[in-house]
């Protein structure tokens, strides 16, 4: 007997097996500092968490999430779109709710590629992209994400052929890796370019609400058009440190969201109700807390960047994201780099090359640690490379 084929055709997912390696390191007494993790150490504000406290010791809302109506919850989204990105959104039809936006990036092929079909993705990337087309047979095209583009997609230079045969794009701002931002007219020009080649844009957003000195990341939904062509991923998990909750969504073109409903009706129960209604509260309650967050985040970002730096290497001052994406010395290849100092100096940070050829000479650095082990970490950096 013999497990599918199609096993071969993605690579698994890198972060659980660094992070058993590190677990192992640590309970050997080593002092690892580990910036590999997408997951905040920020917590969640109180009143979400009473919320969902409340919900889950009433004895009754332990039932099949179908036996509760998701309304709320799809309104309350509804409404956070208008009000924070001024973006209008019919709940009944226009929105899903997903497993963290991870569900979304792995079944959105099953939805809109046929076996053979071509999807276009960034290089570098969030790997999940990638393995999720392969998955349902579909063919990746790369398209790069450069620093002198300030890491965006150059739409003119993706080659014609390619557009043409391209079904969907996936595209992510605020980045992971680079921490690079789109503004609207990025957007704009995508909706152009995907009416004009008939491709569905997939517009991965979870950093959405992590941004620093008066900036504002738009949605891809605020330009016109933009639901004729696509949807947008969205999730709990960053905007309000709430990574384990895994409740995410996905918002805009009715064709999509019926498709994935349908995927789901198959793959999922729901989201257990407690969740939903803790949720409900997030959406409709205080967001002032997230000042804060984001005050300590750009603390941190400004620890890393100024060292990094003041060390010799190049690094973007990230906009937003808790991520640094951050160039190493010449001469050493990202996973080397990475390995070696977590083996000399006990620090971890992802390679470049994790994401894709073009992360090669990179590393992420994620800001998820506070600002004394940040620093700390930055010493230990110019210990290994000097
Ligand atoms: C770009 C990107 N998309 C999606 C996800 C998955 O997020 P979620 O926790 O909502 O599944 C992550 C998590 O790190 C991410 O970085």
């Amino acid at each position: 007997m013999k497990t599918a084929d199609r096993l071969d055709n993605f690579k698994a997912y890198l972060g659980p097996a660094m992070n058993q390696k590190i677990a192992l390191m640590k309970a050997d007494g080593r002092d690892i500092i580990n910036l590999g993790l997408g997951d905040p150490d920020t917590t969640p504000p109180e009143h979400i968490l009473t919320a969902l406290n409340d919900a889950v010791t009433n004895p009754n809302n332990h039932h099949y999430p179908s036996a509760y109506p998701i309304q709320p919850l799809y309104q309350a989204i509804a409404d956070w779109y208008k009000k924070r990105y001024s973006v209008e959104i019919d709940p009944a039809t226009e929105i899903l709710y997903l497993m963290g936006a991870a569900e979304g990036l792995f079944q959105m092929p099953n939805c809109l590629l046929d076996p053979g079909d071509t999807a276009l993705v960034a290089d570098p990337a969030y790997p999940s992209y990638e393995a999720g087309i392969r998955i349902a047979g579909g063919e990746v095209a790369f398209y790069p994400l450069l620093a002198e583009n300030d890491f965006l997609p150059d739409l003119d230079n993706i080659p014609t052929d390619m557009a043409k045969k391209a079904k969907m794009i996936w595209v992510n701002f605020p980045n992971n890796p680079t921490a690079a931002v789109a503004d609207e007219t990025f957007y704009k020009k995508l909706v152009d370019w995907a009416k004009e080649y008939d491709v569905w844009v997939l517009s991965d957003n979870p950093y959405m609400e992590i941004s620093f000195d008066g900036y504002r990341p738009p949605s891809f939904l605020s330009v016109p058009g933009a639901t004729d062509v696509g949807v947008e991923l969205n999730s709990m998990s960053k905007s309000f440190n709430c990574c384990g909750w895994r409740v995410g969504m996905m918002l805009g073109n009715r064709a999509i969201i019926e498709g994935m409903m349908k995927i789901k009706s198959q793959a999922d129960r729901g989201i257990f109700y407690p969740l939903q209604a803790a949720a409900t509260a997030a959406f409709t309650g205080p967001v002032d807390w997230m000042e804060e967050r984001n005050r300590i985040f750009a603390e941190r970002r400004d620890v890393v960047h100024g060292a990094w730096t003041k060390m010799g290497l190049e690094m973007t001052k990230p906009k937003a994201t808790f991520y640094c994406w951050g160039k190493i010395p010449k001469g050493y290849k990202s996973r080397d780099f990475s390995m070696n100092l977590l083996e000399e100096q006990n620090v971890w940070m992802i390679p470049g090359s994790t994401y894709g050829e073009a992360g090669e000479g990179y590393v992420r650095i994620s800001n998820a640690q506070p600002a004394e082990r940040l620093a700390e970490a930055m010493e230990r950096i110019k210990k290994f490379i000097s």
